[in-house]
Order: C-alpha cells, then sequence, then structure tokens
C-alpha cells in the first residue's frame, strides 16, 4: 500500500536544531530508515517535508486522490496553529499518526494543544527518531487488519 510521510516546518534542519530536544538524527537518515522498513514489507512509502502550509494541504489533498492508504505526520509548529492541515485530514479520510520528537506536554504550555490529536488514529510523543518507525510499524499492521 502506499504510505505517506509529511514533515513540517524546521524539520529540514534536523540534525542541526536543537540536538539536545530533537536528537543527532537528519530527516535524510529518519526517511531512509522508513522506506528500507516499509519496503521490507512490500509497501511504498514517500516522504514530503515543508516549511509551507499551503504545499501540505495540497500534498494531503492529492493523497485523497492517489490512494494512500495511511499518514503519518509531524505537523511540527503547524501542530499548534493549522486548522488547515487538521481540515485537510479530515476531507480526506485517510488515518494518521501524529508523531512528535520531543515530549511537547512537558514543554512550554503553547506546545500542550494540538489541532490532530483528537482526530489521529493515535499519537507518539517524546520517542525521539524512535517514535517514526513505531508509528510505521503500527500502520504496517493497521493495513493488514484494520481495527
Ligand atoms: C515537534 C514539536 C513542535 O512543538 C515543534 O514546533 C516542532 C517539532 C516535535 O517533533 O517535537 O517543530 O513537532
Amino acid at each position: 500500500a502506499r504510505i505517506l510521510l509529511i514533515h513540517g516546518p524546521n524539520l529540514n534542519m534536523l540534525g542541526s536544531r536543537e540536538p539536545g530536544i530533537y536528537g543527532s538524527a537528519t530527516l535524510q537518515d529518519i526517511n531512509a530508515n522508513l522506506m528500507i522498513q516499509a519496503q521490507m514489507d512490500g509497501h511504498s512509502l514517500e516522504a514530503l517535508q515543508s516549511n509551507h502550509e499551503g504545499v501540505l494541504v495540497d500534498r494531503i489533498q492529492a493523497a485523497g486522490q492517489d490512494g494512500t492508504a495511511f499518514i503519518i505526520i509531524n505537523p511540527a509548529a503547524f501542530t499548534h496553529t493549522s486548522v488547515a492541515l487538521r481540515d485537510a485530514l479530515l476531507a480526506v479520510k485517510i488515518p494518521f499518526v501524529e508523531v512528535h520528537l520531543s515530549n511537547v506536554h512537558a514543554r512550554e504550555s503553547f506546545r500542550h494543544h494540538s489541532y490532530f490529536s483528537d482526530v489521529a488514529v493515535g499519537v507518539i510523543c517524546g520517542l525521539g527518531a524512535r517514535g517514526y518507525g513505531y508509528a510505521l510499524q503500527y500502520a504496517i499492521q493497521h493495513l493488514k487488519q484494520p481495527s
């Protein structure tokens, strides 16, 4: 099946961006590992990072037409601001897991609210880059046996 991995703003700077909070893995490292994990199970994974909300909205809308079966998304700062991305995910009705590298609940209060969590299948946060792997593992099992 087609799985889409979406990374929001500033995540292109992973590796050098506040490594104490976000870790030392680069976005390329994260994407490469997930591609291997997806391919081993016979799935195709496409990754997109953008700093632009509209680009992400457009890609989610397109996912509604291209057979994408599952989305893994770290909306980054848009987590706390974007009704538009929330609405796009609701519009296409593709199940998704929300991932955050850091434990947003242990940080500033403006990071405690997410426009995504109540409509996500689930949320993984605070487990660093490994969180994406767990999300993909969930997606693969969910595609085999939706529950
Ligand atoms: C983040 C947490 C957000 O609050 C922040 O704006 C990010 C990254 C995370 O992965 O921990 O850019 O989504």
